[in-house]
C-alpha cells in the first residue's frame, strides 16, 4: 500500500459530534397517581408502564398491536398500549390491571375471571379483562356472538375463550 493510500484509509473523515438524546416532559396519570416525567420520544405506553413505572402486570405479547395483551383503559377507552407513544398522552388518565381492583376489592370482572376459571398461564388476562372493561362501557355487545367478535383484538394461547365469554356475559346479565 502506497504511502498516500494508506494515508487515505488511515483518515477517518470528519467528525460529527454527537447529540444529546431528547427527553420530554409527560405529565400523566396512571391509576389515579399523577406522575411528572421525562421520556425519550420513541418510548410506548407499554415501556413506560413497565419499564419507568414499575407496572408489570400489563403484558408485552408481540409489541406489533396484534395479540391484545397489552391492552389498557387511556380516558376510559381500551387501547393496545404498544401502539402508542407516551409522549403522546400528556394530561391523560390511564388505567392498567393494577388500578382495577385490589386483591380484596376486585372489580367484578376480575372476580368474575376467577369465578368462571377463565384463565390458564394468565398471561394474557390483564389484557382481556382491562379490553372487558372497555366493551362493558362502550355498550355495543350483547350477545355472546357479539362479545367474541368485539373481543377478537384479545389472543388467548391457552384457548380459554369460551370461559372469558362466560366471565364478560356474567357481568354484563347478558345470554349464556
Ligand atoms: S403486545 Fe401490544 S398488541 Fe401485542
Ligand atoms: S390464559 Fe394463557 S394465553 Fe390466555
Amino acid at each position: 500500500m502506497s504511502q498516500a493510500t494508506r494515508s487515505m484509509a488511515d483518515d477517518p473523515g470528519p467528525t460529527v459530534a454527537a447529540r444529546p438524546i431528547a427527553q420530554l416532559p409527560l405529565a400523566i396519570t396512571v391509576n389515579g397517581v399523577e406522575r411528572r416525567l421525562s421520556v425519550e420520544p420513541w418510548v410506548t405506553l407499554l415501556d413506560l408502564l413497565r419499564d419507568h413505572l414499575d407496572l408489570s402486570g400489563t403484558k408485552k405479547g408481540c409489541d406489533h398491536g396484534q395479540c391484545g395483551a397489552c391492552t389498557v383503559l387511556i380516558d376510559g377507552q381500551r387501547i393496545n398500549a404498544c401502539l402508542k407513544l407516551a409522549i403522546t398522552l400528556d394530561g391523560a388518565e390511564v388505567t392498567t390491571i393494577e388500578g382495577l381492583g385490589r386483591p380484596d376489592a376486585l372489580h367484578p370482572l376480575q372476580a368474575a375471571f376467577i369465578e368462571h376459571d377463565a384463565f390458564q398461564c394468565g398471561y394474557c388476562t390483564p389484557g382481556q379483562i382491562c379490553s372487558a372493561v372497555g366493551l362493558l362501557a362502550e355498550g355495543h355487545a350483547t350477545t355472546r356472538e357479539e362479545v367474541r367478535e368485539m373481543m377478537s383484538g384479545n389472543l388467548c394461547r391457552c384457548g380459554a375463550y369460551t370461559n372469558i365469554a362466560d366471565a364478560i356475559l356474567d357481568v354484563m346479565g347478558g345470554d349464556e
